[in-house]
């Protein structure tokens, strides 16, 4: 009964179609070579497929041809897999040898793989069907498919095990991260290393060179594959690892199984019926994000922004502030950091420093970046010096009068051309900015702790920001390699938005009987890192009361505290960096905590239980505490908040680590649910309980009502 209404995003593909596929053939030294120029990324479409077919085959017919190469004419790609675009659930099994990599593999005169750049999914596959591989040491190659919820379906689960052993091509598959040229040569999947001027005439003399009667085909290579003994252990292992909520995964161990035991031509059609079977709605959830993650900084009217950002002011040393000089620095930005008074700021440098420090340590970064690094960094504790810089980032208190003032400074003392952000989470950006003729320049920069680490950057426009100033956050997202999503300004923004009714459903359940250990659970079965005490814990419960406060102030209808959290506040158990919350230095404490949980039904005056506690399932669990934040992400879109539905499932996964592979937050509702269902089971929860968090919103309800699904827009 799944529902796949999911409807492409709004991102324009019309460009990548729309440019030429270009396949040339020029004959060099008794070598045919042949260039893919599909613009942007080669990526391989039917179109480019068969002209590269047709080529080769002109290729095996030209008597003044004794061999072939293939490469590309886009620098930086080879080619980046097969068109995404072009992907359409599939009605029947297809015969795999009409595949790309198994039409060069029967070419009677040898190709070689010529590769300088991303060398990705069906493009390493392409690479893999040809006679050999020559490669630039800093090309990236790897099969990242299973992220797409599909499996290398053009013969790589046969031919890369065959290549570089089933441990390797495994361990390629289920990381989904592609390896260098250098190391790809070390693995003998490329057989020779040159540099980008070298490799036309490299791979013409590897190609001159091969005795096409002596080829062993790499579909049919037995040298590389470990031992009978070494594949079981291998095996046994790669059972335990593979994650069942991902069925991909367990696909292509299937296929290279199967190709292992019954050699590599019943491997490809072992292949194609994995890949026929492949989960659709993963599939679809994970295909979804790859674009919308490329969509959100496609924001209309905002002019291209052609400056770098050097330089960045960063108020406050604390922990934000620290975080967000960090990833300055490590992006190679200069960075003032600017503190009340000396101790402050002598901690405050001492703290990054000490990051860096650890990092060199721990070998994640060489010397030379740590010199560079803390090079970079500049102390003061006044504005001196701050004309020059191009953004400042305010990371103070949330007080408002504290940053009114901060604001009120920075307007007298930055350039009229300076980003002013603030990284504020719960305070409305519109009244800091309000009476300051500098407003158009005031945006929100708003990081996720640790903001060095996590890759959401929200930008958030009030009604006054221009679109300029929008154009150079985007320009600092990129600069710092963060995805950023654009929202208007509304309290909590995207993220702490959506997810407030998170943690009050939460406590909604404590207090109906359900036991916060149990509730963890199940969230972590859905794929989130953490369930939500423990996140509780590790945010620290102070901070929590503070943004649950801020959302009640906003959203106070649809706010719900549960007993149990302020039973632990007043009992300084506020998490981690007091070494207690709910759990005890991040371990169970059942024991302590029963007679809480028991203290809070009653401070709840024990309300009926919505049923007994063992009739919970997980799904019961998963949906009481997600389909309320599905329901606040269409209220979100009702408001127009964001320029595209598909954001709020970018700011969910890469802000609060909802599992990629359920598509982000809405997209989750719609691929595994559907409008109708979703807005059915939030009905009922509102029938039975009476809480306006469940009651479905009307956007959510004119899906339903229109049979359209929530990434529609409608
Ligand atoms: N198909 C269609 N479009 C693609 C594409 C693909 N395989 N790869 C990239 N594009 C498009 C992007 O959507 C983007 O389009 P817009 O400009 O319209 O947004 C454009 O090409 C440029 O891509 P990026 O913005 O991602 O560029 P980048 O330089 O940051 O990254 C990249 C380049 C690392 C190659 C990245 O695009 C990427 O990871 N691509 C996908 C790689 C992949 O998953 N390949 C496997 C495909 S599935 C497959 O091959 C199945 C099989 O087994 C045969």
């Amino acid at each position: 009964n799944v529902d796949h209404k999911l409807e492409p995003t709004s991102i324009q593909h019309s460009d990548v179609k729309a440019q030429e596929e270009v396949v040339t053939y020029e004959v060099n030294k008794q070598v045919a070579v042949i260039r893919m120029g599909s613009k942007p990324v080669n990526a391989v479409s039917s179109h480019l497929k068969s002209s590269i077919e047709e080529k080769v085959s002109e290729a095996n017919k030209d008597t003044n041809v004794k061999a072939i190469v293939l490469m590309s004419a886009i620098p930086g790609f080879f080619i980046a897999g097969a068109d995404i675009t072009e992907f359409k659930p599939k009605t029947k099994t297809e015969d795999p040898t009409t595949r790309l990599p198994s039409r060069l593999e029967g070419s009677t005169k040898p190709i070689v793989a010529a590769i300088d750049g991303f060398c990705l999914g069906g493009g390493l596959e392409t690479a893999m069907g040809c006679t050999a591989r020559v490669a630039t040491p800093n090309s990236r190659l790897g099969l990242p498919e299973l992220n797409l919820g599909i499996i290398p379906g053009w013969g790589g689960t046969q031919r890369l095990p065959r290549l570089i052993g089933v441990k390797k091509a495994m361990e390629l598959m289920l990381t989904m991260k592609p390896i260098s040229g250098k190391e790809a040569h070390d693995l003998k999947l490329v057989d020779q290393l040159c540099e980008s001027n070298q490799l036309l005439s490299t791979a013409i003399q590897l190609a001159l060179s091969i005795d096409m009667s002596k080829n062993i085909k790499s579909l049919h290579r037995q040298d590389r594959l470990e031992s009978k003994a070494e594949l079981e252990q291998i095996f046994a292992h790669l059972e335990k690892m593979v994650d069942p909520r991902q069925p991909q995964q367990r696909q292509a161990l299937n296929a290279v199984k199967a190709g292992v035991t019954r050699g590599g031509d019943e491997g490809l059609v072992a292949e194609e019926e994995e890949s026929f079977n492949v989960h659709k709605p993963t599939a679809k959830a994970l295909q979804h994000l790859f674009f919308a993650e490329r969509a959100t900084s496609k924001i209309p009217n905002v002019p291209a922004y052609n400056k770098k950002i050097n330089s960045v002011g960063v108020i406050g040393g604390g922990t934000m502030g620290g975080g967000i000089a960090i990833a300055c620095l490590e992006n190679g930005i200069k960075v003032t950091l600017k503190e009340v008074n000396q101790k402050f700021l002598d901690a405050g440098l001492e703290r990054i420093k000490n990051t860096f420090k650890s990092k060199l340590e721990r070998k994640r970064i060489n010397q030379k970046q740590f010199d560079a690094a803390l090079n970079n960094l500049t102390g003061t504790i006044s504005y001196e010096g701050f004309q020059t810089l191009d953004c400042v980032i305010e990371a103070v208190l949330e007080i408002v009068d504290l940053k009114k003032s901060v604001f009120k400074d920075l307007s007298k003392h930055c350039n009229k051309e300076c980003i002013l952000g603030t990284n504020t989470s719960t305070i409305d950006i519109e009244s800091i900015a309000s009476d300051l003729d500098c407003r158009d320049r005031i945006i929100g920069l708003h990081f996720f702790s640790p903001a060095n680490v996590m890759p959401l950057l929200e930008i958030i426009r009030t009604s006054h920001t221009s679109n300029e100033i929008i154009a150079a956050g985007l320009q600092l997202s990129k600069q710092l390699r963060k995805t950023p999503v654009v929202v208007k300004n509304c309290v909590g923004f995207a993220v702490n938005r959506i997810f407030f009714p998170y943690g009050g459903a939460a406590g909604f359940l404590v207090d109906r009987g359900v036991h916060p250990y149990r509730i963890d659970k199940a969230l972590k079965n859905f794929g989130f890192g953490v369930g939500p005490f423990r996140m509780s814990d590790i945010v620290g419960l102070d901070v929590g009361v503070m943004t649950s406060n801020s959302m009640k102030g906003a959203y106070s209808d649809r706010a719900y505290d549960g007993q149990l959290k302020q039973i632990m506040v007043d009992q300084k158990r506020l998490g981690d960096k007091v070494g207690r919350g709910y759990y005890i230095k991040g371990k169970p404490d059942e024991e302590g905590i029963a007679d809480l949980i028991k203290a809070s039904q009653n401070r709840a005056n024990n309300p009926k239980p919505l049923k007994n506690q063992n009739e919970f399932t997980d799904a019961d669990i998963q949906e009481i505490l997600l389909l309320p934040v599905v329901n606040e992400a269409c209220r979100v879109v009702q408001e127009n908040l964001v320029y595209r539905v598909s954001d709020l499932d970018v700011a969910s996964v890469m802000g609060m680590n909802f599992p990629r592979f359920r598509g982000g937050i809405v997209a989750w509702a719609d691929v595994f649910l559907g409008a109708k269902k979703t807005f059915e089971k939030l009905d009922r929860l509102y029938q039975e309980t009476g809480m306006e968090m469940f009651k479905p919103c009307e956007y959510l309800k004119k899906c339903a009502d229109n049979n359209k699904s929530l990434e529609s827009g409608l």
